[in-house]
């Protein structure tokens, strides 16, 4: 964490008086009734369309330009921002969308279901046991844009998702499954990045594309192209039911809307999805959902190129996604990692560098070269064979790393890697001094092919 971090997180913590404590109850778990999209059923398998009509109400789309119009006012006034890691204003990119209709085509709206961080479950969760919700909001979203189709963009590899939307679109009226299709790509960490699913979406690789126009103006074929992430439909799935304001009722000070975290490092369920309705701070979350009696040594925040905190930090910080990002610490897609007490935060930082550099698209000097010599220099250190001079000069190679590629993979890379610099800078002298850890982060910090997560449910 740079130092105007540490200084705007403690700005955070002082602003909250922790004395006033926090709820627990502001933390839901599937089926709980005070919960927004993990509301409903608890048990096992996906809500079909008739009980998610009756706990909800049937949908009404925006059919008359006055109605669409009305809709996005309303998508504005909700204040709903991206889930996917960026939190762009959905209503910015639905204008867009609307204002390059007919130069360029007719818009399309895609359903990013990739969820390519290893570590996150939240869309997955969403796609399996509310996929109503989703294709409501993705609905609601192309009836306002004026789109005729609807693309789900999964992974492969996501079979249960697959076969559990497959099936939500199946109980559909038979107007509304003509218009929507279900396509997987085999891509890796980058292949959810909006413009490799546009370039996917167009024929050509699941990689990440520089562009000089944003997909909403310019994105499949040339069409207007809302990339939306699965969060953030299921949100306006409930925000066009209840409206602005019962939306914003729920949230942060500073994020209106409730928030899917999903939990992975030392929690005693890594992997479970925990929906952020209230007022709640980092430390009642991981008291909640780990054996914690204190902050832990660090948190990793918004996914593996997200940043690592230091837990005393962050232990009284709400967890509010604009809050957050104004600190410097975006949750990214939601994840909340802490460092579990036997583990060595520079050996499962090195683990995860190693896979983000194995993830580049190989399209960037700066990425192909830099990530793998970033990831081979910091297993030095770990090793205790770097010179002092040398770990000096892995934080300058970052430097000359970040911000050159055409996606903000590298970025994320680096910013794992700084931060990790920062929080366990004891850590880095040790190593250097000789001192060897087992190495054991696989369970908590999971990768694609040593856990199988993707299709447990
Ligand atoms: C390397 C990289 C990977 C990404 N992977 C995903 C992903 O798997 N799913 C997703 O929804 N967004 C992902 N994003 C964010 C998307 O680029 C895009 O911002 C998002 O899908 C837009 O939806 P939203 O505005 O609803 O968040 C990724 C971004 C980057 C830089
Ligand atoms: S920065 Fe890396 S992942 Fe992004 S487009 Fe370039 S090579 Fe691909």
């Amino acid at each position: 964490m740079t130092a105007t971090t540490t200084a705007a997180l403690r700005s955070a913590e002082q602003v909250v008086a922790p004395a006033d404590g926090y709820a627990s109850d502001a933390l839901a778990r599937l089926g709980d009734p005070h919960a927004r999209l993990l509301a409903g059923p608890a048990e096992f398998g996906h809500e079909e369309l008739g009980a998610h009509e009756v706990r909800l109400g049937a949908l009404e789309l925006p059919s008359s330009a006055g109605s669409r119009a009305a809709f996005v006012d309303l998508i504005s006034a909700a204040g709903i921002n991206g889930r996917g890691g960026g939190e762009f204003p959905l209503a910015t990119k639905m204008r867009a969308s609307i204002g390059a209709a007919g130069a360029t085509g007719r818009p399309v709206v895609v359903v990013n279901g990739s969820e390519s961080e290893p570590a996150s479950r939240k869309d997955r969760v969403l796609l399996e046991r509310r996929p109503h919700l989703v294709l409501d909001g993705a609905l609601l979203v192309a009836a306002a844009v004026g789109a005729p189709q609807i693309v789900i963009y999964l992974h492969a590899s996501s079979m249960t998702t697959h076969a559990a939307i497959s099936r939500a679109i199946s109980e559909r009226p038979a107007d509304e499954i003509a218009r929507i299709l279900v396509t997987t790509n085999d891509g890796g960490f980058v292949a959810g990045e909006s413009s490799a699913v546009v370039s996917a979406l167009s024929g050509g690789r699941a990689a990440p594309v520089r562009r000089t126009q944003p997909a909403a103006a310019s994105g499949i074929h040339g069409r207007p192209t809302v990339v939306s992430n699965v969060e953030t439909l299921a949100h306006v799935a409930l925000a066009a039911r209840f409206g602005a304001s019962w939306y914003r009722s729920a949230g942060g000070t500073q994020t209106p809307g409730s928030t899917l975290l999903t939990l992975a490092g030392g929690l005693t369920e890594p992997g479970l999805v925990v929906e952020v309705t209230g007022a709640v701070d980092f430390a009642t979350l991981l008291t909640t959902f780990g054996e914690f009696a204190g902050p832990p040594r660090a948190i990793l925040l918004g996914g593996y190129g997200g940043r690592w905190v230091s837990g005393g930090a962050a232990w009284n910080v709400p967890i509010d996604r604009g809050l957050l990002r104004r600190a410097g610490v975006p949750l990214g897609c939601g994840l909340v990692a802490p460092l579990p007490a036997s583990a060595c935060g520079l050996e499962v930082t090195v683990r995860l560098l190693d896979y983000l550099a194995d993830q580049s698209a190989g399209q960037c000097g700066s990425c192909l070269l830099g990530l793998p010599r970033l990831a081979a220099q910091l297993r030095d250190v770990v090793d205790g064979v770097a010179t002092r001079g040398e770990v000096r000069r892995i934080l300058e190679l970052a430097q000359g790393v970040s911000g050159r590629g055409a996606c903000a993979h590298p970025d994320g890379a680096v910013t794992l890697l700084e931060s990790a610099f920062e929080v366990f800078r004891d850590d880095v002298r040790a190593h250097a001094r000789g001192r060897h850890c087992s190495g054991r982060a696989s369970g908590w910090f999971p990768l694609p092919g040593d856990m199988n997560l993707t299709d447990l449910s």
